[in-house]
This record gives C-alpha cells, sequence and structure tokens, in this order.
C-alpha cells in the first residue's frame, strides 16, 4: 500500500516498510504500554477509559459520537410504521452547552492519546457536526478535509417538508496546524477509484442486508456504520499494524474492518449490550487481506530502477530495439544503458524519447516499448516492475543461498 506522508510544506512519500521502521516519535508511547488496552473493545465510558492509555500512543482515531438528535416525536412512515430511528439514551443531552462540554471532554482525551503524526476522523449529521467542529477547532485540531459521505440509499423524508437527508459528514483532522507528518495513502485511493483521485465526496449506500446485525429479527443497533465507509477511512490514513482507537464503538464496525485490513484496533463502548455485540462480531473475523496485498505499488515510493539495471539483470539485452507505441520512432538499446535513435543521437531513455518527439520532456519509461514472442509491443515500466520484483525478493533462506549472499 502505498503512502504519501504530506508534510505541510512539501508533499513526501512514505511506505509501509519505512512506516515499519521508521524510528518512534520522539515522545510517543512505548508499545508495551498499549499491550492491555489493543484488540479489545474496552467496556465504560470512553474518556474515563481514555484517561488510563498512555500518551501519544494511537496512529489513527475514528470517532462516531452520539449525534444528539433530539428527536421529539415519533417518525411514521406513510403506512404508519413506525421508523426505528435513533432515541435512546446515549443520544440524549440537557442542551447543546451539555453536548459541547461532552465533545470537548472526548476530544481533548482523544488528541492525549493521539501520536502527533496521527489523525483523527469523526462522523457526524447536520445535528451536531458544525458543533462538533467548532470544539474541534477550538481545541487546536487542524482540518484536512470534510469528507461527504453521500447515501446511494437513504431514508426517504416521509413527512415531505424537507429536502431527503443524503449525506454524513466526516470531519478528517490532524492534531494542530503545524503537525509536519501524517499518513495519506493517496495512491490507494486513486487505485481504489479506478486511477482517478479519491474526491471528498463518497456515495455508499447504507448498512444493509447481511451485513446488518440484527436480535431477534431488529437491528441489532440503530446506527451501525457500513463497512465500506471504514474501509475507506482506514485504507486512506493507517497503515497496516497500525492501532485504530473508536471511542464510540457501538457495534464494533471499525474493530472489525481493522482486523481485516490487518490494523489493530481499541474500541470503547459503554453499552454492555453493545460490547458483546462488538465482541462477536470481531471474533467471526477470521481472515484478514494477506500482508502483500494491502500495500498499492507506487512509483513515487518504490526502489529506484535505473534503466540499465534491466540489462544487469538480463531483463533486457543490449541490441534490442525498443518502439513508441504507434511504431512511428525506433532505438536501439547500448550495454551501457542509453539508447541510440535513428539520426546518431545517444541519450537516456527520456532524453530519447523527448528528442525523437521534438518533446521538451518524455517519460521514457512510458514511452518507450518492446515487442515481446507474442508480438504485443508493451512500454519498458513492465520491464522495470520486473526488476522491482526481483530487487525486492526475501532474504535467502538456505544455506546455499547465504553463502551467495555472503560472498
Ligand atoms: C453512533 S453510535 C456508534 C455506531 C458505530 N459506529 C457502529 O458502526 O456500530 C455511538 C455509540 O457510542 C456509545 N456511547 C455513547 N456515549 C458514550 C461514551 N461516553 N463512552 C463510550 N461509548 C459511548 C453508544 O452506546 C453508541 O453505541
Amino acid at each position: 500500500m502505498t503512502t504519501r506522508t504530506r508534510r505541510t510544506s512539501a508533499p513526501a512519500a512514505d511506505s509501509p516498510a519505512r512506516a515499519r521502521t521508521r524510528a518512534p516519535l520522539r515522545g510517543a508511547a512505548p508499545v508495551e504500554a498499549l499491550a492491555p488496552f489493543v484488540d479489545r473493545i474496552l467496556p465504560g465510558d470512553c474518556v474515563e477509559v481514555l484517561a488510563g492509555l498512555p500518551e501519544r500512543s494511537v496512529d489513527l482515531v475514528f470517532a462516531d459520537p452520539p449525534y444528539n438528535l433530539q428527536l421529539e416525536s415519533e417518525l411514521l412512515r406513510p403506512n404508519q410504521s413506525r421508523v426505528d430511528g435513533v432515541d435512546a439514551d446515549w443520544d440524549r443531552f440537557e442542551s447543546f452547552a451539555a453536548y459541547d462540554a461532552f465533545t470537548e471532554a472526548w476530544l481533548s482525551a482523544c488528541r492525549r492519546v493521539l501520536k502527533d503524526d496521527g489523525t483523527l476522523w469523526v462522523i457526524g449529521s447536520y445535528h451536531n457536526i458544525y458543533r462538533v467542529g467548532r470544539v474541534l477547532m477550538d481545541l487546536g485540531y487542524w482540518i484536512l478535509n470534510d469528507v461527504h459521505w453521500v447515501k446511494s440509499n437513504p431514508m426517504p423524508n416521509f413527512r415531505g417538508t424537507r429536502f431527503t437527508n443524503a449525506t454524513e459528514t466526516m470531519l478528517w483532522a490532524k492534531k494542530s496546524r503545524d503537525q509536519a507528518r501524517y499518513t495519506f495513502h493517496y495512491h490507494t485511493m486513486k487505485a481504489l477509484n479506478d486511477d482517478l483521485q479519491m474526491r471528498n465526496t463518497w456515495e455508499i449506500p447504507l448498512c444493509m442486508g447481511a451485513e446488518r446485525l440484527k436480535v431477534e429479527g431488529k437491528k441489532a443497533h440503530a446506527t451501525q456504520k457500513p463497512e465500506a465507509l471504514l474501509y475507506r477511512v482506514l485504507s486512506s490514513s493507517s497503515n497496516p499494524g497500525d492501532v485504530v482507537l473508536d471511542p464510540f464503538s457501538g457495534s464494533g464496525t471499525t474493530a472489525a474492518v481493522a482486523r481485516k485490513l490487518g490494523r489493530r484496533f481499541i474500541a470503547i463502548e459503554r453499552e454492555p449490550a453493545y460490547v458483546a455485540l462488538g465482541e462477536a462480531r470481531v471474533a467471526a473475523v477470521t481472515e484478514s487481506v494477506p500482508p502483500a496485498l494491502l500495500r498499492t505499488p507506487s512509483r513515487r515510493t518504490d526502489v529506484r530502477i535505473p534503466f540499465g539495471t534491466l540489462l544487469e539483470l538480463g531483463l533486457l539485452r543490449a541490441g534490442a530495439v525498443l518502439h513508441a507505441r504507434d511504431g512511428a520512432h525506433a532505438a536501439t538499446v547500448a550495454a551501457d544503458g542509453t539508447l541510440r535513435c535513428a539520426d546518431g543521437f545517444v541519450g537516456s531513455i527520456h532524453r530519447a524519447g523527448a528528442h525523437v518527439q521534438g518533446a521538451a520532456g518524455c517519460n521514457g519509461w512510458e514511452f518507450w516499448h518492446l515487442t515481446g514472442d507474442d508480438g504485443v509491443r508493451r512500454p519498458i515500466e513492465t520491464l522495470r516492475e520486473a526488476a522491482r520484483k526481483v530487487r525486492e525478493a526475501p532474504a535467502p533462506a538456505s544455506d546455499d543461498d547465504a553463502s551467495d549472499a555472503a560472498g
């Protein structure tokens, strides 16, 4: 998976490999200190539980707090059946002031346990997200994006008195304006979106069908979020092995997706029934994506492979003729890795590509093609990928191999 860990001034590349070997941040809690809390759904009030966690110890927070919906009357469908909305005690607050105080308490507690290169997501609806956003900014968090979850199958506005409310908003924030590093898997998001930059509007259906947890035929949790949402959140802003904190676990969606994606989690939930629900859900996740498939290869972050390496590795031979994709230009590969053009020009794959086109610049890896035994012309980029695989092959295992390596 590709990681672009952005710096506020100049974006820089990172990769899971680098993330794993990255030295702990100054002031970050040692890994052992977190061990008792990891991969568990901790029962209790999140502010109290978070007070017991080490400072600067989690990599990512995803929070789906009470929305303070303030539903006053029953909502009925046109056929008079009752809409199964959120009217639980956990969503009731005396006043906006009480809700703001609660928001400040949990957001501060999360900020204390978040590592200095971590980020926080909080999801909400128009009922609460503006209040949450204000508190978040007042506490020093710095908003990176507001992401709009566009529900492809929203609940209709039964009374016909307003527009159908088809969105929820997720604020994605870093700890402070000055925070230089954070994880953002730009290439992974682009790959998930058929090679188009991922926008901040995510069209995802409500959680339904087999994914919706039920108890005795009824929804087990009123606000169970779709796993697809968490899939995107975790894939975009955490690395395999990272610790993801969810202070309002509910049915355990974050924990379940974290496990599927090879992340660790700390979940907190106040209602014992939901703790049990989440534990059962996580226990049922027996398979996670193999580590090798969690990574999006990226030219930006991968090992640099000079063109000459293809010759050294025997993936290409001196004397081979490369062509432009449409066959309009040709050049011969020399033993030193330069290309010889028909008019005598000698240069790198990039300079030769630019020269034959009369262009200012050229990406030779994409421009030049080699014709395979099957007669198909493929960009030499495919050879670079093959070279990368050779370079990234695991260390030798047998004694014979080891002596090769030593020699
Ligand atoms: C909006 S729901 C989260 C739903 C969850 N994202 C899911 O997909 O199932 C909020 C949850 O937070 C819990 N909760 C409310 N206040 C809490 C608190 N102070 N500490 C811990 N949990 C709390 C509620 O019991 C509820 O299950």
